[in-house]
């Protein structure tokens, strides 16, 4: 069994990234990213503080905007509207969830297209469906980097993704099938579970609930992704999979955390960099 480093190759691609940011500003480009957080969700200013860390680290210029909780649909558009319009601004990522009184598919929509680094708006999200798109989901896109790294092949496999939301489960279906994979995707409604995800060569976990994946749901030799980031009682982060029980029986396993993770934000980084450059075509 090898654990795959999530850290690591995050680390590496973030250092690729870093060297080709330091060209385009040789070139006279700089890469922008505006970051939104509405309200205060202890997970979200976790994940908005490490994307802003990354952006240091590669040497992109980041804005934060930190909303109170009660701001309006008007406010925020307006805060979009602006960034939209901004030259130096490339990228624009509203962190998700938003307070129940917000519009949040109004929020995506109002994104640019150009700017959505999160590839969440309806144009991207139907670009990735034709195989033909400029950002990938993040998430899914790390996911797909961590299966390339074992250097498993995907094509022809059978991959199962246990998920269907629209920021990971489908899109990674998606992505899967690109590559001409055989995938099915199973939610909460699935009968027969285990014996459907005891069939995947590649087993894609985006459930949201500790430790749900059991060894008597994989097979043996599988590559078992982990995309869950669950906070148990005891404070302690555990993925949905039951780590220590499955991971004798798989032939490559993420750790969470340290295995999607990392990856996540290395694609947001990425996204960014495709998008400055295509705003200032190149
Ligand atoms: N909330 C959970 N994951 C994400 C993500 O990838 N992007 C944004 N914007 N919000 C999220």
């Amino acid at each position: 069994m090898k654990i795959i480093d999530g850290k690591a190759i995050s680390a590496k691609t973030k250092e690729e990234l870093r060297l080709e940011v330091a060209s385009l500003k040789e070139k006279g480009v700089s890469v922008g990213l505006a970051v939104i957080i509405v309200g205060d969700d202890p997970a979200s200013r976790v994940y908005v503080n490490n994307k802003k860390k990354a952006c240091e680290l590669l040497g992109i210029y980041s804005e934060e905007y930190a909303l109170p909780a009660e701001t309006t649909m008007e406010n925020l558009l307006g805060l979009i509207e602006e960034l939209n319009s901004r030259s130096d601004i490339n990228g624009i990522l509203c962190q998700l969830p938003l307070p129940r009184h917000l519009d949040e598919k109004a929020v995506i929509n109002a994104i640019s297209p150009e700017k959505d680094v999160d590839a969440f708006h309806p144009v991207n999200v139907g670009k990735i469906m034709i195989g033909d798109f400029d950002f990938l989901p993040c998430t899914p896109a790390g996911v797909m980097r961590l299966i390339d790294e074992t250097g498993v092949e995907i094509e022809g496999k059978s991959c199962v993704v246990i998920g269907r939301s629209n920021i990971v489960g489908k899109p990674m279906s998606m992505l899967l099938l690109h590559r001409n994979a055989t995938v099915t995707i199973c939610h909460s409604k699935t009968q027969n579970l285990s014996e459907i995800t005891s069939q995947a060569d590649i087993l894609v976990a985006a459930v949201g609930r500790a430790n749900f994946v059991t060894p008597n749901m994989v097979k043996e030799g599988a590559v078992v992704i982990d995309v869950g980031i669950n906070r148990l009682e005891n404070g302690k982060l555990c993925g949905d999979v039951d780590f220590e029980a499955v991971k004798d029986k798989c032939s490559h396993i993420t750790p969470v955390p340290g295995g999607a993770g990392p990856m996540t934000i290395a694609m947001l980084m990425a996204n960014t960099v495709t998008a400055a450059k295509k705003q200032n075509n190149l």
